[in-house]
């Protein structure tokens, strides 16, 4: 019990910090959040979200999985999107990978964990969609980097293309959706130049974006 018993000591430890810094702090919070920002990102530990941008809590509202996966059939991200979206009116949905990614190095490796190489699939479409690309590396570890960086870019475009940003866009609502990518070993963030405001220059947002990589749209 020991650990979890450090866990809770901490939390009063940062809720006394919080509330003497800002007295109104958590009653405020606990009346509404008004985040600008949709963050998709990788539950791997090293990539907390705030943190890393800085945002305190109800700046930011977060949906992640292994490997940051944007799949069209996905009810829980589609649900949290479409909250994100609808109801809290983000302005910018951010895609973001994260380099030495656990779940796109074994995708990329074809290893064989367990219930989890399903979900996994969708990296593995990714990495033979940009096969000639990333067999031209010869470094393992750089060779996976590209694929966070491609991956990061593919759900993008995959976020691009649901049913919730493209009415959304019909709405006439302003709206852009992005690609980044975390460095694990510097702390930085990069922007992929995968910025998409409305439908009609997603393809070439993307296309430029790949091409910038190396690939092939
Ligand atoms: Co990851």
């Amino acid at each position: 019990m020991g650990e979890l018993d450090a866990l809770f000591a901490s939390n009063r430890a940062w809720a006394h910090a919080m509330k003497q810094s800002d007295t109104g702090f958590f009653e405020r919070l606990s009346r509404q959040q008004a985040p600008q920002f949709l963050w998709i990102g990788c539950s791997d530990s090293r990539v907390p979200a705030n943190q890393i941008v800085g945002l305190a809590p109800g700046e930011l509202f977060v949906h992640r999985n292994v490997a940051n996966l944007a799949v069209h059939t996905d009810l829980n991200f589609l649900s949290v999107l479409q909250f994100a979206v609808d109801v809290l009116g983000v302005r910018h949905a951010i895609v973001c990978g994260h380099y030495g990614c656990g779940g796109v190095g074994a995708a990329a490796r074809g290893e064989r964990l367990g219930l989890i190489d399903n979900w996994l699939r969708h990296v593995r479409d990714v990495c033979e969609k940009h096969a000639t690309l990333l067999a031209a590396i010869g470094d393992e570890k750089k060779r996976v980097d590209r694929l966070c960086e491609l991956n990061a870019i593919e759900q993008a475009w995959n976020v691009s293309q649901t049913t919730v940003v493209l009415d959304a866009w019909k709405r006439g609502r302003d709206l852009s959706v992005h690609a980044w990518v975390y460095g694990l070993e510097d702390g930085l963030l990069r922007d992929l130049d995968c910025s998409i405001a409305n439908p009609s220059e997603a393809p070439l947002r993307r296309a430029a974006a790949l091409r910038a990589l190396g690939a092939k749209p």
